[in-house]
């Protein structure tokens, strides 16, 4: 049908434009799952979402609905929740623990944590001298094609072939080393449980907007506005405002010319980072003990180079939007053309002191949680864009800031000097969509 339609959808995907349908085609929604959320490496969680043997956590990649769970020998598998009987969702519950196996609530079969089947009832004088029974592949729960995990953060593909973890995140991985080099001990644990937000709107209209250097002082002014007079006041009073009024008030103080100055970088297979902003190394005793903790714990060399990482936003493509300075993940599940899930957690650095959890907490619920404006006056965009998008009022959308500026060496995109605000990551996306698409 897509085809009879859209003959040729490479020429929706202009250098400088894209095809307003690329958002609101339902058929073009089913065949991005297949060709990219289905086949490339998508974020599941983090392993101590199930610390325990048994633990299981519900994920969702591209359509298909999976279980990342955790087996006796410490290995995680990430299998599709289905029973190979008769179709069962083998859990209901988003998470849990399965005991020493998988055990379907219709008819009894049971599984290893790795999905191997482990009895059928009365198996014997059931299936002799039938096809069923442990030695047929048919009779697991399917596994994903490949799971990897990068320090603690587990991925999984349903396709058998393409590039391993690492040679699809290349620089994007630093998302996580930054996050993990971070903490004393060199490792984040997941705070448990998430927000969860439906949007609607498009999948790739929040991707867009991870790396749009130019809303935050345009959508969040009336925000950043309130909480710098707030801030100030504050100040008058008792000498100093909380750190937190800052994660709010900055997006009044950076004003438009200033967000030109930061930097994108663009890279294969659509991801990009923000370099720049959060760079901002504080001073105040909270901060000075924790430096004191990682100066024992790398010695002032390695310190330096881990606090000067200069990165406020990693965005690896096309489901995964991470803040490395402040321990936050924000995954991307799309659930149709115009309906998003958007999964927001936050992490503890191990080993750092209490304080610099709250500062992650406060960042957390102050910026990124549902319960606060700054997402509502996204979320609105998003919502307004998606409807401008499905009229007849136009056939494009534009990402031509900025371009014919960008730097490109090796394969990655950087914006030139005082073009921070450039349409550069969206264009980078979009040529990534394009390449996936052509499958
Ligand atoms: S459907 Fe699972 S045992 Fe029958
Ligand atoms: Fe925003």
């Amino acid at each position: 049908m897509l085809q009879e339609r859209i003959p040729d959808l490479s020429k929706f995907v202009e250098p400088d434009r894209v095809r307003r349908e690329v958002y609101t085609d339902a058929d073009i929604f089913e065949l991005e799952m297949q060709r990219i959320h289905e086949r490339v490496w998508i974020y599941c969680g983090h392993e101590s979402q199930v610390p325990k043997t048994g633990d299981y956590y519900q994920v969702q990649i591209g359509r298909q609905p999976m279980l990342m769970v955790r087996g006796s020998d410490g290995s995680i598998s990430v299998l599709y929740n289905r029973c190979p009987h008769r179709g069962n969702m083998m859990v209901g519950d988003r998470n849990g623990n399965s005991g020493e196996f998988f055990r379907c609530s219709y008819h009894a079969w049971t599984f290893k944590h790795d999905g191997r089947l482990r009895s059928i009832p009365m198996m014997e004088s059931g299936y002799t001298g039938t096809r069923w029974g442990k030695d047929n592949p048919d009779c697991n729960m399917k596994p994903a094609a490949r799971v990897e995990n990068y320090r603690g953060f587990v991925f999984a593909s349903l396709a058998a072939d393409g590039p391993t973890l690492l040679e699809f995140l290349g620089e994007s991985k630093v998302a996580f080393d930054d996050m993990c080099d971070r903490a004393p001990e060199g490792e984040v644990e997941i705070v448990p449980n998430c927000f969860r937000v439906i949007q609607h709107s498009n999948w790739k209209i929040f991707l867009e907007n991870q790396l749009d250097a130019l809303h935050p002082s345009v959508v969040h002014q009336s925000t950043g506005r309130a909480a710098h007079n707030v801030e100030k006041a504050i100040e008058k009073e008792t000498g100093h405002a909380p750190l937190s009024y800052h994660m709010l008030s900055a997006f009044a103080t950076v004003t438009i010319d200033k967000w030109d100055n930061f930097q994108t970088l663009s890279y294969p297979h659509g991801h990009c980072i923000l370099a720049g902003y959060m760079g901002l190394r504080p001073t105040d005793p909270d901060t000075l003990a924790y430096d004191k903790i990682m100066i024992k714990a790398y010695g002032k060399k390695r310190f330096e180079e881990i606090v000067g990482v200069n990165i406020h936003h990693v965005l690896i493509y096309p489901g995964l939007s991470v803040q490395s300075p402040l321990q936050q993940l924000r995954a991307v599940r799309p659930l149709g053309v115009d309906r998003t899930l958007t999964e927001i957690w936050h992490f503890r650095l191990k080993g750092a002191p209490e304080p610099i959890y709250r500062r992650s907490l406060a960042y957390y619920n102050l910026v990124n949680s549902p319960a606060t404006l700054i997402n509502a006056d996204d979320l609105e965009n998003f919502w307004k864009c998606h409807q401008g998008l499905s009229s007849d009022g136009g056939d494009w959308v534009s990402f031509a800031r900025h371009h014919g500026h960008d730097i490109e060496k090796n394969g990655v995109v950087e914006t030139a000097p005082n073009c921070g605000t450039s349409e550069a990551p969206m264009r980078g996306q979009m040529k990534a969509w394009a390449e996936y698409m052509r499958g």
